[in-house]
């Protein structure tokens, strides 16, 4: 029998622990501060930092009961070590290495960005061999050469600046949005004409595709977004705000997919697997089905509730670094807020 792996993630706001078998989830439970976080408009980090330790214990307990098992069964524990607010990641890895001395188990700190891929194979079944991963969240937005989820992670690009979800933000707070405003924007942009206003794509020109192929750039974008709003106000206009979020996620959606087919086609791939918070959103899930399905592509993208943050994703991914075989962490690890991504364990 595969080994059952407790996994802690504990990046953000959201405190997740879950429970994987080989590629099974047994029973997960997560808990979210961002409630506290709203009326602030963004995440309060030492807030977040006091959730994720009042929430740690029962979270557990909660995922343990889901599961049906006990401390005593777990064979192994991952928890996420980076990219993440440090304070937010101590309290998870802290939690995590108290676990492992009391247990005698194995801990493996892994990276929370590569766990949004990972997932996917809970839902979806084994990864192909070769794949490309697009990997979008609040804090980044990647593409990834992925042959081992765990053990050969090469990313062949990232944002220049902003990362999709972060520009959704930017735009939701310009729309006078709440925060967060991605699926605030996400909903709004339903209504909208997504033709309506052309906004640039960018790092698109001929020249930019030389030098930049598989990296993205969202802040020209946010800043064009920006300076329409502005132009109706000063004009004393109603801001068309349903066209000005649906012509604004179209822009972001079409740059996504545009260069991850690109990336596809010039690497010879067949399996492209989206996730991170940001692949919630309807518009990229939309484009990503239609234009995979003109080219056969086979695309696979986690349900909306394992795209944001969630412990199963990083059992997920502890679970296949014990396939791989491995070695554990060493216990002396640290966080890191800057955890590169192909780094999948630390
Ligand atoms: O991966 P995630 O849960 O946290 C990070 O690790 O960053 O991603 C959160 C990001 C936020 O920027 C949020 O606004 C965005 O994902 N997001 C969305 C949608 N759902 C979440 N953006 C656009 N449309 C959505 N439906
Ligand atoms: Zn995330």
């Amino acid at each position: 029998m595969d080994p059952l792996v407790l996994g802690i993630e504990s990046t953000c706001d959201e405190t997740g622990v879950a429970l994987v078998r080989g590629r099974d989830l047994l029973g997960e439970s997560v808990a979210s501060s961002m409630d506290e976080h709203a009326r602030f408009g963004g995440i309060v980090p030492e807030v977040a930092s006091r959730a994720h330790l009042e929430e740690m214990l029962p979270t557990l307990d909660a995922a343990l009961a889901s599961a049906g098992v006990s401390l005593a069964d777990v064979d192994a524990i991952a928890v996420a070590s980076g990219p993440g607010l440090v304070g937010s990641l101590t309290v998870g890895v802290a939690a995590a290495k108290a676990l492992a001395v009391a247990l005698g188990r194995p801990l493996y700190g892994v990276n929370h960005v590569v766990g949004h891929i990972a997932v996917d194979e809970l839902i979806h079944g084994p990864f192909p061999d070769r794949f490309l991963a697009l990997v979008v969240s609040g804090g980044h937005s990647s593409l990834l050469m992925v042959e081992d989820i765990a053990a050969s992670v090469v990313e062949l690009g990232q944002t220049l600046d902003d990362a999709a979800g972060e520009a959704f933000d930017k735009v939701g707070r310009l729309l006078g949005l709440p925060y967060p405003g991605g699926p605030h924007v996400d909903r709004l942009a339903r209504g909208g004409n997504p033709e309506a206003i052309a906004f640039p794509r960018g790092l698109s020109t001929p020249k930019d595709l030389v030098r930049h192929p598989y990296d993205f750039s969202f802040s020209g974008l946010k800043t064009a977004v920006a300076r329409y709003v502005e132009a109706c106000e000063d004009g004393g206009r109603d801001v068309p705000r349903e066209d000005v979020a649906a012509s604004f996620a179209a822009a972001v959606a079409d740059v996504l997919m545009t260069k991850t087919i690109r990336a596809c086609r010039e690497l010879g791939i067949q399996t492209l697997v989206i996730g991170g918070g940001f692949s919630a959103n309807s518009q990229l899930r939309e484009l990503a089905a239609s234009r995979c399905a003109e080219e056969g592509i086979d695309v696979r993208i986690p349900p909306i509730r394992y795209c944001t943050d969630n412990g199963a994703m990083i059992a997920a991914l502890g679970s296949a670094a014990l396939r791989a075989g491995l070695p554990r962490s060493d216990l002396g690890f640290g966080v890191d807020s800057a955890l590169p991504l192909d780094r999948a364990v630390a």
